[in-house]
């Protein structure tokens, strides 16, 4: 091996130690959000997209809106996968309060309590989807799942939510 390719190697390969020395330290420092600040948001954007899919069924079922049949289906099964991804959505460091989190501090006090509500939503989340699919327009199938599925926002939303 000549001189000149020794030294080359030898810079590549001080150069390679150098950009790993210089990606571990900015990957400690982790810049962006706080884990914290990434859960809340995260639960805030399902709740946002949960309510703006089932605002429609309101209307619907009030008669202020028109039934769509494909409208219906995809906005009933969005809502069940959004309620499957709750059960992630409350760890312990999103804890914290107002004013960046309507979360109240009971559902990490009462854990078992609120899980049981959690998992009765997403239940009702799914049971509510197939119905919608089967109803084929705003019948009364359709209005009292509609009502059904809005008693568990409004029962959960009492306990623990802020207003
Ligand atoms: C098991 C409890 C629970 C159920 C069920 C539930 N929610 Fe919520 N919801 C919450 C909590 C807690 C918050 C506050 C989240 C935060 O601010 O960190 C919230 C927040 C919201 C928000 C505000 C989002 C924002 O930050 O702007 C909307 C909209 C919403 N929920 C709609 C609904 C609808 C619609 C349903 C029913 C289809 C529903 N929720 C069912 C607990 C629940």
């Amino acid at each position: 091996m000549s001189l000149y390719s020794m030294r080359a190697r030898a810079l590549l390969s001080g150069a390679l130690v150098a950009s790993c020395v210089a990606l571990t330290s900015a990957s400690a420092q982790a810049p962006g959000p706080s884990p914290a600040k990434i859960a809340v948001e995260s639960r805030r954007a399902e709740f946002t997209l949960i309510g703006n899919f089932f605002r429609w069924f309101g209307g619907v079922a009030r008669g202020n809106a028109p039934y769509d049949e494909a409208e219906a289906k995809k906005r009933a099964a969005r809502i069940a996968f959004l309620a499957d991804l709750l059960d992630e959505s409350f760890p312990d460091i999103s804890n914290v309060g107002e004013p960046d989190s309507k979360a109240k501090p009971e559902i990490w006090k009462e854990k078992a309590e609120f899980d049981k509500k959690l998992a009765k939503f997403k239940e009702d989340a799914r049971v509510f989807a197939d119905t919608i699919a089967k109803e084929k327009g705003a019948t009364e199938g359709f209005k009292t799942a509609v009502a059904n599925l809005g008693q568990d926002c409004k029962g959960c939303h009492d306990s623990y939510k802020a207003k």
